[in-house]
């Protein structure tokens, strides 16, 4: 099958289509699928870079979600048949025109969305629900900050939480403030030239935020603390700033205020199977009636791969990079 392979780490230039790359076969309680597209996360940008491998079992065929349809079944699936058109979140293996994956994670397409957008819903909306309204716990009313507001992740972290009657800040660049407005943020702050501690603590009469989604890691984590109202809960997904940073715990501690760290990626797939029942419950609606739009930026061929991750790793990019691997 064709297949995008790395056969050094490096830069974008190391992405190449093959052709002949080992199909994949379902294994008891997996599904093969046929996939129609794939989308591009920052992860995928580290592991072509060599400082993410897949967890163990996994394809090391980079691709952490797409769409298509099912294949084939293997033992033990039950309600899934072929030629089903569906999403699913992956371990890996999403760059490809088949991948194996267990069948809790495959999920419906949601009613209104065509099957090439289809393949950049799987990662966000699994990342946003699990941390944000899983580990983090946001209700209506609580103030949320999402950093990062017009990436892929952020697109779906703010109309989420709007949806779901949360006051939504974020942090962008000056060019998206609009973008993140758009989708539901009261307040965005310019990361490059604002101060998201003063200014969330000024929109919200010094209460400040209930819940941090950040991305930046290490380079936020004390100003991310000091954001905190009390009972607040920070959730670091991703290292973008680095990963070591400082933690005064005098400045948690009188806040009974918590930092989590998590990664979707090396679950065990019965807890990925919980997060993608719960996302089809509660985020799927949403999606299907207008409220959560997964915005795609651009569609690229396979054979464009190294320009898609170029592209991310710019920067400026509102929502998804998807890429189209049977129309191409
Ligand atoms: N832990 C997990 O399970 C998990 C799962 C999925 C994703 N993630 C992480 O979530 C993050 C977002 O992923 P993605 O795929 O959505 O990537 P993405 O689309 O590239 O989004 C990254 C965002 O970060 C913004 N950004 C850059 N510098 C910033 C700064 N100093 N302050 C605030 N924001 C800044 C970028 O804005 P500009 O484009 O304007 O520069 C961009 O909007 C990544 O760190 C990724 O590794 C983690």
């Amino acid at each position: 099958m064709r297949a995008v392979v790395v056969e050094e780490p490096g830069g974008p230039e190391v992405l190449r289509v093959a052709d002949d790359v080992a199909e994949p076969e379902a294994g008891p309680g997996e599904v093969l699928l046929e996939v129609r597209a794939t989308a591009v996360n920052r992860a995928d940008t580290l592991q072509r870079r060599g400082m993410y491998p897949p967890p163990p079992g996994a394809s090391d065929i980079i691709g952490l979600e797409c769409s298509g349809t099912v294949a084939a079944l293997g033992e033990g699936v039950e309600h899934l048949a072929v030629g089903d058109e569906v999403c699913a979140l992956l371990a890996g293996g999403g760059y490809a025109e088949r991948v194996a994956v267990p069948a809790g994670q495959v999920m419906p397409v949601p009613d209104g969305v065509d099957l090439v957008t289809a393949a950049g819903i799987a990662e966000v909306a699994c990342t946003v629900w699990s941390n944000v309204f899983m580990r983090a716990g946001l209700t209506a009313g609580d103030v949320l900050l999402v950093h990062g507001g017009s990436g892929g992740i952020g697109s779906c972290a703010i109309q989420l939480a709007a949806a779901y009657d949360a006051r939504v800040a974020t942090t962008a660049g000056a060019a998206s403030a609009d973008y993140c407005r758009d989708l539901g943020a009261g307040l965005v702050v310019d990361y490059r030239t604002g101060d998201f501690v003063a200014e969330v603590k000024e929109w919200t009469d010094g209460h400040g935020a209930d819940v941090v989604l950040d991305n930046m890691g290490g380079a936020y984590l004390p100003r991310n603390v000091d954001v905190l109202a009390t009972e607040g809960r920070v959730v670091v997904i991703g290292m973008q700033g680095g990963a070591k940073g400082e933690l005064d715990l005098s400045t948690l501690l009188p806040k009974r205020a918590s930092v989590h760290a998590t990664s979707l990626r090396g679950r065990p797939p019965a807890e990925k199977a919980e997060i993608c029942a719960q996302v089809v419950e509660h985020v799927w609606p949403l999606i299907s009636d207008g409220r959560v739009r997964i915005h795609v930026e651009d569609v690229l061929g396979l054979d464009d791969v190294a320009r898609a991750h170029e592209r991310m790793e710019t920067g400026g990019h509102r929502g998804k990079i998807v890429l189209d691997v049977s129309g191409s």
